[in-house]
């Protein structure tokens, strides 16, 4: 990951220069997509992101609109190219496992998912087939890249706005690595205990997710009242609402890492404990912190996604100084009247053009709002000065 972001910052024009003005969420948006393509999936889906991987890419995500989660079949041209994406991908993901197995990959050459789940097995031992491999490549793509980069987003804008944050990662890295050019690893980060406490509190305000649903099975007693929730009713979660609740985090208003130094660790708070036969794994259900969710379908990439930010953020943090445009100290506002993952074109969207609160239903081009300086809001971008310390 870190040579990913150290060619990316080194080649990417949004980066030249010793001081310039940054749009955030374009630029972490590669950042993002290039770290987790290289790392789970392998170098080469990395080096097809170039070329016509990109693309395809791009025809998927179209996919992810609002009116496809109620409609998924309508003759829209976006979705016949996402049908066609999908299609032309998973022959992408295909070749790539024929080509392992031609050259005899035993795993150890390539250690990303691809690898691993060509090595596995169900329970009763039938090899996981290559197109549900392929398909899941597609899953593991979609599902992490947009949640990823939007929380890194966050993180970057929350920086640029209290500065001084900053400076202490800045001396964290310092302090517990010993210097600001030491190689990112796995153990190495774990320590860095502000990090995590900037993207807890990060995802505490900013969850992508923004509703997790469950459609109720067998009649819900409601813990405390004469409620019962009869099957077929769906029961709507939303993290955000919990997460600024001053009842469970004081000033919940405030965007403050450290409140965490002094809290109980949310991890802490989840005490059932169920095993959905990868071993025995917190529920979270009971917990007032849900940003990636609870039971049975709560995310797996949590602890993938924590590394990923860790080792963007501390990048950025490593090479640059970063600050509000004009000095503003707020930042561009939440909109939640869109899906979870489509939050991502939200948020550019409503950098590049400040006119409109909300995400446009017309497909829309991430392209759009780099570089279109003469439409933009300055809430968003950030200006950005390489820090020759
Ligand atoms: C900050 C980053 C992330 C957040 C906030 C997040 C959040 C979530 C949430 C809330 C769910 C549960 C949805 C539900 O219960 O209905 C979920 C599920 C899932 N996430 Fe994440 N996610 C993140 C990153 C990732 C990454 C990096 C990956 C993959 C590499 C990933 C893969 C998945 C998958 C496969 C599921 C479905 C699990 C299942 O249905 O059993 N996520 N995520």
């Amino acid at each position: 990951m870190q040579d990913e972001l150290s060619a990316f910052i080194e080649t990417n024009s949004a980066f030249e220069g010793s001081a310039g003005r940054i749009q955030l969420p374009p630029a972490v948006a590669e950042m993002t997509l290039f770290t987790a393509s290289r790392s789970l999936q392998g170098q080469e889906v990395r080096k097809q992101l170039d070329t016509t991987f990109a693309s395809l890419y791009h025809d998927l995500d179209n996919g992810f609109q609002p009116i496809n989660f109620m409609l998924p079949w309508f003759p829209r041209p976006a979705n016949r190219r996402r049908d066609i994406g999908q299609r032309k991908m998973t022959q992408i993901y295909t070749d790539i496992i024929n080509t392992r197995r031609a050259t005899a990959d035993d795993g150890k050459e390539n250690e990303d998912m691809i690898s691993n789940l060509m090595h596995s097995q169900y329970k009763d031992g039938t090899p996981v087939p290559d197109h549900e491999i392929a398909h899941m490549m597609i899953g593991l793509l979609m599902a992490g890249q947009h949640s990823s980069s939007v929380t890194s987003s966050w993180v970057l804008l929350h920086l640029a706005a209290q500065p001084q944050i900053l400076e202490e990662l800045y001396q964290e890295q310092l302090r517990i690595l010993g210097s600001a050019t030491v190689p990112l690893t796995y153990d190495n980060i774990q320590p860095l205990t502000l990090v995590k406490n900037v993207i807890q509190e990060t995802l505490r305000l900013h969850p992508p997710i923004h509703s997790i649903m469950r459609k109720v099975k067998t009649p819900l007693p409601i813990q405390g009242t004469n409620w019962v929730v009869p099957p077929s009713h769906v029961l709507l979660a939303a993290p955000a609402t919990m997460g600024k609740s001053d009842e469970y985090f004081p000033n919940a208003d405030t965007w403050d890492p450290h409140r965490w130094e002094h809290m109980v660790d949310p991890k802490d708070q989840e005490r059932e404990k169920m095993d959905y036969g990868y071993g025995l794994v917190s529920t979270g259900a009971d917990s007032t912190y849900l940003p990636f969710g609870a039971g049975r379908h709560r995310c797996i990439g949590e602890q993938f996604a924590y590394v990923q930010i860790t080792v963007v953020v501390s990048m950025i943090v490593r090479h640059f100084k970063l600050r509000n445009m004009e000095e503003k100290t707020d930042l561009v506002a939440t909109d939640y009247s869109v899906m979870g993952y489509l939050f991502a074109h939200c948020l550019y969207h409503s950098i590049a053009n400040p006119v409109t609160s909300h995400c446009s239903l017309a497909p829309w081009n991430q392209h759009t709002c780099i570089g279109s300086d003469a439409r933009s809001t300055s809430l968003g971008q950030a200006l950005l000065q390489r820090d020759m310390g």
